[in-house]
C-alpha cells in the first residue's frame, strides 16, 4: 500500500438545503463563484442530500450516481470538477465513485445544489484524508454552487460578500435551537424548470434595476440578522418578502426574462397577504422555481400547512424547522 492510499477513505455526509431570506443573485467572479452581495439564510431539517464518495484505485474515471441512477452528462461534469478541486488539494490522483440522493425532487426550485455540493464537498474532503475547518469547507463547497456554502454551518448562516476566495466564506449567526421558525414549502411543480440558477445567475446585469437591488440588499442584511438575533417576527417577514420580489424584478427584466412564477405561485402569495390581513402572521419568499416557501411561527405552522394542501395546484408541502449543518454519517479508512 502506497502512503497515499493509507489516508483514502470512503465517507457518507448528509447536508440539508437552506432557504435564502436575503438572496444570492448574480456574481462578480463566476469562476470563484463571489456574489454581489451577501445573503442570510436558514437551513431545512426535512429537506436533505446524503452523499457517498469512495475513492478507489482500480477505477478509471469518475463514476456519478443520483437516486441510483447513472446522472446525465452536464451533472456528472460539474461533480467530477469539484472533486478534481479537492484531489488538487489533497495531492492525490485516484477516481472516485460518487452516489447522491435528495429525500425531495430535483430541480423543482427547491435549492438541490445547495445540499448537493455541501454534501459532496464534506464527504469528499473527508475521504480524501483532508481534515479542514468548517470555514475552509464553506469556501469549498462556494465553488461547487454558492447557495451550497451556507448549508455547511448549522442553523441560521450568513454568507459574506467578498472579494477574494478567502473573504467569502459563511458563518452561523445563530443556532437551529435560537428561534423555532417554520419554512412549509409549497410545491406547485414537481419537473425540473426551465433556467436553471447557475444560468439565471449570469444574466443579472442585463436588468437596469441590478444595482438598485444589490444595494438594498446590504440593507437587507443588516436588518434581517438583527431581526433574526432579536427574534422579530415582524420585521423578519416583512423584511424577506421584499427581498424575494426583488430577485424576482431582476429576474423578470433580465435578458432575456425569466419568469419563475405560475398562477399557482400568485395565487399563494395573494392567499398568504389574506391570511395576514385575517390575523394569521405568515409570510412568503420564493426561489428561482414557481414554487413558494411560506414562513411561519411554529404556533401557527400546522394551520399554514393545512390552508397550503387545500391551494389548488398544490402538490406537496413539506414541512420544514431549522436544519443542522452538514455532519459526516460515516467513513472508513482502508
Ligand atoms: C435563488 O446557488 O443554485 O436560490 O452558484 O450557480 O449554483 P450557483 O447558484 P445557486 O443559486 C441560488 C439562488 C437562489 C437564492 C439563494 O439561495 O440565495
Amino acid at each position: 500500500m502506497t502512503d497515499t492510499l493509507k489516508h483514502l477513505q470512503k465517507a457518507t455526509c448528509i447536508a440539508t438545503t437552506n432557504i435564502a431570506f436575503v438572496k444570492y443573485w448574480g456574481r462578480i467572479n463566476d469562476a470563484l463563484r463571489l456574489p454581489m452581495n451577501g445573503s442570510i439564510s436558514m437551513n431545512l431539517d426535512s429537506a436533505f442530500t446524503t452523499t457517498t464518495v469512495e475513492f478507489d484505485e482500480s477505477l478509471t474515471a469518475d463514476l456519478f450516481s443520483l437516486a441510483n441512477q447513472p446522472a446525465d452528462a452536464k451533472q456528472s461534469a460539474r461533480v467530477f470538477s469539484h472533486v478534481d478541486r479537492i484531489r488538487a488539494m489533497a495531492g492525490i490522483q485516484t477516481r472516485a465513485r460518487v452516489a447522491s440522493e435528495n429525500n425531495f425532487p430535483t430541480g423543482a426550485g427547491i435549492a438541490s445544489s445547495a445540499s448537493a455540493f455541501a454534501a459532496l464537498s464534506v464527504a469528499t474532503a473527508k475521504a480524501a484524508g483532508l481534515s479542514l475547518p468548517e470555514r475552509e469547507l464553506t469556501l469549498l463547497a462556494r465553488q461547487g454552487s454558492g447557495s451550497a456554502c451556507r448549508s455547511v454551518p448549522a442553523g441560521f448562516v450568513e454568507w459574506h460578500y467578498g472579494e477574494t476566495n478567502e473573504a467569502s466564506f459563511a458563518e452561523q449567526i445563530a443556532p437551529p435551537e435560537h428561534w423555532d421558525i417554520r419554512d412549509l414549502i409549497a410545491i406547485t411543480q414537481t419537473t425540473h424548470k426551465e433556467v436553471g440558477s447557475a444560468d439565471g445567475n449570469k444574466l443579472v446585469s442585463t436588468s437596469p434595476f441590478n444595482e438598485t437591488r444589490v444595494k438594498l440588499a446590504g440593507a437587507s442584511l443588516n436588518i434581517i440578522r438583527r431581526a433574526i438575533l432579536e427574534k422579530n417576527w415582524t420585521t423578519f417577514g416583512e423584511e424577506t418578502e421584499r427581498e424575494a420580489i426583488r430577485l424576482h424584478v431582476i429576474a423578470m427584466t433580465s435578458q432575456p426574462p425569466i419568469y419563475y412564477w405560475s398562477p399557482v405561485t400568485l395565487a399563494i402569495i395573494q392567499a398568504v397577504t389574506e391570511w395576514r390581513r385575517d390575523g394569521l402572521e405568515a409570510y412568503f419568499t420564493i426561489d428561482a422555481g414557481a414554487n413558494v416557501h411560506v414562513l411561519a411561527k411554529a404556533e401557527d405552522a400546522d394551520e399554514v400547512e393545512n390552508r397550503l394542501w387545500q391551494q389548488e395546484g398544490v402538490k406537496i408541502v413539506l414541512h420544514n424547522k431549522p436544519g443542522m449543518g452538514a455532519q459526516v454519517v460515516e467513513s472508513h479508512l482502508f
